[in-house]
């Protein structure tokens, strides 16, 4: 427990811990101090004079030192000539503060006056409307009148692009510098900066191409005026007229908890997602987004979306069909035949558990069932059996600390974990090592770092893994972040066995903060893996089935294919059967997030078309083929994964949908003060152990000698958060920023 200091504002007395500011002890006792620059997740800087309050200490006897009381027994308070920066000063012992003081309300309507004489007051076409720190500060403490000439004030050309992403609107900044603070103390890209001074002092974009940040749409959350809007949702919508959703986003394995605004469009008569928001969950992303999730929902609405199943007619062409008819088709051409099923790693917990239990017992003998990416295959088991801990918390890891990172890119692969490892080494002392073939962003904060010749990472691991494992044994914790890129099953497979044996032989197997973190390539790639146990596929089928693979590579050929999924991709266009999915947007139902924390997302748009869910259109098969599942919803299903994958003992719908104030509280009424992030009503989720946490693991048991490792003369890719896919290639904003992987061949080292 922090050494707790003792103070009193307005009379209340607070005890908060040490080195606390006075904004924040405020907050805990439910007195909202106002502030612009000031946000409890950025360095202080105390330029807007809004939070002025004022500050007394107890009086000290300079003969005797000791502190001077009253009639009344009480220390007599010194109170500070001048008012004071309330989020710049740190409490101490004895302290009082006063937030309403005659004083104190006239200084904040003074500061608001002064703000208001270069703000053009455009509330009504402004973006920010609504939801305006600026707005609702002025109401709640700003003067009726101002004395300044209305004419007087500076005009200048409105929204100017800062990058293709966000809009600058020069005159109704503030000149908080949250934006700056955030991009270079949080993302560390120094793309923004204060030019000019005084009234002309404007904010500009210093990179080319401008604004280059995965992080932008972040700063139009904390800015606390309209001064920066996103290019995705700058004039769709006021903010009023929005439905908010609690939902997880899906495009790596972090899995941020978003909320999903969404407005009925009276155009098309049908609900859109009109903007992605942060939801606060600060064992996961805080209150932090990636541009790639903020803006690659247009696909949810996309006007290529399948609505319909398709089957292949007697001349070879897809044509639209019901649903009895393409369930049919199914069932009679798989009845009696094996089956094999893929799931791809964006389906729902739910859906995947489902597909193994059809394949398992229900399809024919010989049937199986596998995962796409096939990569996963070879490795999620490990990161399962000695994946962080169950409490672990990244805002713990600091100076003891070690953390490893090898063969990923962390800020492509999974760009919140970066913001939140870097901020582990950087602001709170952990030791980095990365190991790599190329330079990363992390290489910047290494204190060591490795190389080796592409494709070698598990030749290089398995070479130094007693060697690594010695030197880290005096490590507090050991996180060991890696990913499969560019290497071959065979290479997966090894480098997770030696990192696992990293982690064994230097005591840290089934500990806390530590553990196996996977960089996989999507949000439910350890969940699928989870519920289906997946087997390698073969290269022929006499039937396969894919869910949710999108343009998967290399799926094997079969004489009937089913391809279910959002869009007509490249595979769908083969198959024998298309069958339309719902989006995550339009569904509820699970995903287990790279750390295992298993979280609920809910339906906040209706459905596309006869689209359906992957485990409606999976019982409706089973049915068809002899099973007598009667499966209602997601909830139902939840309830049974719970009682037969042992990971998942003692889960419920209920317990991950728990949620409970976090430190710091925002996204209630707080806009003032974290910005527009969302409040969490949909649960913080629960992460299950890792094997190696239980009393009857065997900390060697998965340990087998790693396999002979290929370096297959085949190109392996480079991950990229925008790399080109079915999704964000349907993302209006997007598009612009999609990368085609870098191809690599591999050598032999
Ligand atoms: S653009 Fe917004 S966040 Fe940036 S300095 Fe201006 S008011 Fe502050
Ligand atoms: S960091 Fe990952 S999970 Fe979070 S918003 Fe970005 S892509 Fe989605
Ligand atoms: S000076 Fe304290 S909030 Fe700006």
């Amino acid at each position: 427990m922090a050494d707790l200091v003792n103070l009193t504002i307005d009379g209340v007395p607070v005890a908060v811990p040490k080195g606390t500011n006075i904004v924040d002890a405020a907050k805990r006792i439910g007195n909202d101090i106002p502030v612009f620059c000031y946000h409890p997740k950025l360095r202080q800087v105390g330029m807007c004079r809004m939070c002025l309050v004022e500050v007394g200490t107890p009086r000290m006897d300079p003969a005797t030192k000791q502190i001077v009381k009253g009639e009344d027994g009480k220390p007599v308070i010194a109170w500070m000539p001048k008012l004071q920066t309330a989020c710049t000063t740190p409490v101490s012992e004895g302290m009082a503060v006063r937030t309403q003081t005659p004083q104190v309300l006239a200084a904040r309507k003074d500061i608001l006056e002064f703000l208001l004489t270069s703000h053009p007051l455009d509330c009504p076409i402004c973006d920010k409307g609504g939801e305006c720190p600026l707005q609702n500060l002025t109401l709640a403490h700003g003067p009726g009148m101002s004395r300044f000439e209305y004419e007087a004030k500076h005009h200048d050309e409105k929204h100017v692009p800062l990058g293709d992403l966000i809009y600058l609107d020069r005159e109704r900044c503030i000149q908080c510098s949250r934006c700056i603070r955030f991009q270079d103390d949080l993302a560390d890209d120094h793309v923004l900066q204060f030019h000019e001074r005084g009234r002309n002092m404007e904010i500009v974009t210093l990179s080319d191409p401008p604004f280059n940040s995965f992080f932008s749409g972040n700063t139009t959350d904390i800015c606390p005026v309209g001064a920066l809007t996103t290019a995705d949702f700058r004039f769709k919508a006021r903010a009023w007229e929005l439905q908010g959703t609690p939902s997880l986003c899906t495009h790596c394995p972090v899995g941020c908890n978003l909320t999903l605004n969404t407005r009925l469009e009276t155009h098309t008569g049908g609900y859109e997602v009109k903007r992605v928001m942060p939801r606060q969950n600060e064992q996961v992303n805080e209150i932090w987004l990636c541009d790639k999730g903020r803006f690659v929902h247009h696909f949810t609405r996309a006007a290529d979306r399948l609505t319909h199943p398709l089957l292949r007619n007697a001349g070879g062409t897809l044509v639209e069909s019901t649903w009895e008819a393409a369930l049919q088709r199914i069932a009679d051409r798989t009845l009696g035949k094996p089956i094999t099923g893929i799931a791809g790693d964006r389906i729902a917990n739910e859906d995947a558990y489902l597909f193994a239990g059809l394949l398992r017992t229900v399809a024919s003998k010989g049937s199986l069932i596998s995962m796409a990416p096939a990569m996963a295959t070879y490795y999620a088991d490990l990161a399962r059996a000695y994946g962080v801990g169950k409490d672990t918390d990244f805002n713990q890891l600091g100076k003891g600390d070690v953390i490893l990172l090898v063969n990923g890119d962390l800020e492509e692969a999974a760009p919140v974990w970066f913001l939140r490892l870097r901020q582990a080494v950087v602001t709170r002392g952990a030791r980095l090592i990365v190991a790599n073939d190329h330079t990363t962003k992390m290489h910047r904060y290494a204190g060591q770092t490795e190389s080796y010749q592409l494709g070698n990472a598990a030749n290089w691991a398995s070479t130094r893994a007693a060697v690594l494992a010695e030197e880290l044994k005096g490590a507090r914790h050991l996180l060991i972040v890696f990913s499969d890129e560019k290497l071959s099953t065979s290479g997966v497979r090894s480098l997770a066995i030696s990192l696992a044996s990293v982690l064994v032989q230097s005591g840290h197997a089934g500990k806390s903060n530590s553990g196996l973190l996977p960089l996989y390539p999507h949000g439910n790639t350890q969940g699928v893996s989870d519920m289906t146990s997946p087997q390698p596929w073969p290269d022929r089928a006499e039937a396969v089935w894919l869910i949710g693979v999108g343009e998967g590579e290399g799926v094997p050929q079969a004489p009937f294919t089913i391809v279910q999924d959002l869009f007509q991709t490249r595979l769908a266009e083969q198959a024998d059967v298309v069958l339309p999915a719902l989006s995550f947007a339009e569904r509820e139902g699970t995903f287990t997030s790279g750390d295992r924390r298993v979280q609920r997302f809910y339906q906040a748009l209706p459905a596309m078309g006869q689209a359906m869910p992957d485990w409606w259109i999976v019982q409706e098969v089973a049915k068809r083929l002899g099973a007598t599942w009667n499966y209602q919803n997601t909830a139902q299903i939840f309830t049974e994964i719970s009682q037969h994958i042992p990971a998942y003992a003692g889960l419920s719908y209920e317990a991950i949908s728990h949620t409970e104030d976090q430190w710091p509280l925002v996204g209630r009424g707080d806009l003032y003060y974290g910005g527009t992030v969302y409040d969490n009503t949909g649960g913080l989720g629960l992460r299950y152990p890792a094997d190696a946490e239980r009393a009857d693991f065997h900390a060697d048991v998965h340990l087998d000698t790693p396999p002979e490792v290929t370096i297959e003369a085949v190109q392996r890719v480079r991950r990229r958060l925008y790399e080109d896919g079915e999704l964000i290639r349907r993302s209006k904003v997007l598009a612009a920023h999609i990368v085609n992987s870098v191809t690599e061949v591999p050598q032999a080292a």
